[in-house]
């Protein structure tokens, strides 16, 4: 590695003003304008990101698609050895890309150094597994009235150049679940960061470039949705949006994107069925974990709870004695502080107080929290809330579960179902039979029986129905998902 390299990756403030590569020099963005990036913990700015022009983005996407074919072109084995050492990279700066996380998104310092090294973890897995992914062969005589002899020769290509964007809530491992599997597949990328974890995103893009990644195949494109966002998804030389975040920006970017191939990862609300045999204690420990991980900003995070008001009552007093070992809200680089930080801005967690004030004012009840301080929101238990309030309308991406009373399966299958989201559930019950017969009637990407929802372990398959998805990941769907097959028929001479 140059030494320049390590002299990048030690300051926060001097990254951003990035480079992107013009089919010939490093250059950073001459649109001088740029966006803060403000700390949740204390509103200071952690460094700025250029707004790229339009002009800019054309250069960097005429690059990248002439950069890609001899990138494609590159044995498999040698784009795997540059993508391990990526890995290797991130490894090493742990400490330092953690901390920044931190800085930047207001993560706990165990969740964000968690958050690289499960990056690292994912990247070799991605490098490991792309080289059994293989093409195949169809003969014709399968199909009534061929003969044999006429042979399909079916391969995996790349698209072209994959669209990146990342959200702020893991900016390095949702932008690297990106990278790694499009790299691989033999694509060109062009990484749209969040703002708020941009500069954690844009370091993860300069390993790749420093591993060896050529230039112009990798480059990362700052600047605010509004500005830049409709210009890049619907650019003639994107070949592919791979996107994470709201729904309502990933159904705005579909209907841009046209006839572009979607990898899209969007909201989710996450209801928990807790059926009356359940053993109450793991279940709240799970509600705990599930709600308040990441202050409620992860797609996954439970937001509502369904069960019998019988069962309710039992468990929101297991779950109010609980809450204190295991949530303790604090500012994030506190070694104190569990679970529950800042949420991503004031703007952010004035929304949440807002849906929390209009639930309790049309009758849910305010068991806990509710309350917020600048960025802050108190972890919330809600009880008698209904699906049409806001706290579960719409994804709230706070510190806030409610529980929804119900009085049969078949009403919680009917609430479930109706809704506009369809990422995960979770059902708990010591019966897993029931669990199984019960999973099958929701319309949702993944049940989890006896555990909360969660995109983990990285290689299983995640996917979101109705507003929250379109497509598959987890690595071995996002290498198929990040490429195409090319099937050349060779036809037998009449
Ligand atoms: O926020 C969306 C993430 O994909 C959730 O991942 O379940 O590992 O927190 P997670």
């Amino acid at each position: 590695m140059p030494a320049e390299f390590f002299s990048e990756i030690s300051d926060a403030a001097t990254i951003p003003n990035y480079y992107y590569f013009d089919g010939s020099t490093w250059k950073a963005s001459g649109s001088g304008k740029s966006v803060p990036v403000v700390s949740p913990i204390d509103n200071a700015v952690v460094g700025t990101l250029p707004i790229v022009t339009h002009e800019e983005i054309d250069t960097v996407l005429q690059v990248a698609g002439d950069a890609q074919a001899a990138w494609e072109a590159t044995p498999l084995f040698k784009r795997v050895g540059i993508i391990h050492l990526a890995a290797d990279w991130i490894r090493h700066f742990q400490e330092y890309m953690g901390n920044l996380l931190i800085r930047e998104i207001g993560k706990s310092s165990d969740e964000a150094k968690g958050e690289i090294v499960r990056t690292a973890d994912l990247i070799d897995y991605f490098a490991d597994e792309a080289q059994s992914i293989q093409g195949t062969t169809l003969d014709s005589d399968n199909f009534p009235g061929f003969e044999k002899g006429r042979i399909a020769m079916i391969e995996r290509v790349a698209h072209g150049t994959v669209l990146a964007i990342a959200p702020f809530n893991y900016p390095v491992n949702l932008t690297a679940s990106k990278i790694a599997p499009a790299l691989l597949m033999g694509n060109s990328v062009v990484v749209k960061p969040p703002t708020q974890g941009g500069i954690s995103a844009t370091h993860l893009v300069r390993i790749f470039q420093k591993a060896g990644v050529p230039p112009g195949v990798i480059t990362t494109l700052t600047g605010t949705g509004e500005v830049i966002g409709d210009y890049l998804v619907s650019h003639p030389k994107v070949s592919m949006v791979a996107f994470t975040g709201n729904s309502d920006t990933g159904l705005a970017i579909a209907g841009k994107a046209a006839m572009k191939p979607l990898l899209f990862e969007c909201g989710g609300n996450n209801p928990v069925v807790v059926m009356p045999d359940a053993d109450l204690a793991a279940t709240a420990r799970e509600i705990i974990k599930g709600a308040f991980a990441y202050s409620g900003q992860r797609c996954t995070g439970i937001k509502y709870v369904l069960t019998t008001p019988a069962i309710r009552d039992q468990l929101v007093a297991i779950v109010m004695k609980t809450l204190p070992e295991m949530v303790k809200a604090g500012d994030p680089r506190s070694p104190d502080t569990k679970l529950v930080g800042p949420v991503i801005s004031e703007e952010a967690a004035k929304r949440i107080e807002e849906a929390i004030a209009v639930s309790v004012k049309n009758g849910a009840t305010l068991v806990t929290g509710g309350k917020r301080d600048h960025a802050m929101i108190e972890p919330t238990v809600l009880t008698g809330v209904i699906p049409s309030m806001p706290v579960i309308a719409k994804e709230t991406f706070g510190p806030v579960v409610s529980f929804v009373d119900v009085a049969s399966f078949d009403e919680m299958a009917s609430i479930i179902n109706r809704s506009s989201y369809g990422l995960q559930a979770s059902i708990f019950t010591k019966d897993e039979g029931t669990g199984l017969v019960f999973a099958k009637k929701l319309h949702v990407g993944t049940v989890q029986i006896n555990g909360s929802p969660q995109r983990g372990p990285d290689h299983f398959p995640f996917l979101g129905v109705k507003n929250s998805g379109v497509g598959v990941q987890g690595v071995r769907y996002s290498l198929e998902a990040m490429s195409r097959i090319r099937p050349i028929v060779l036809n037998k001479p009449q």
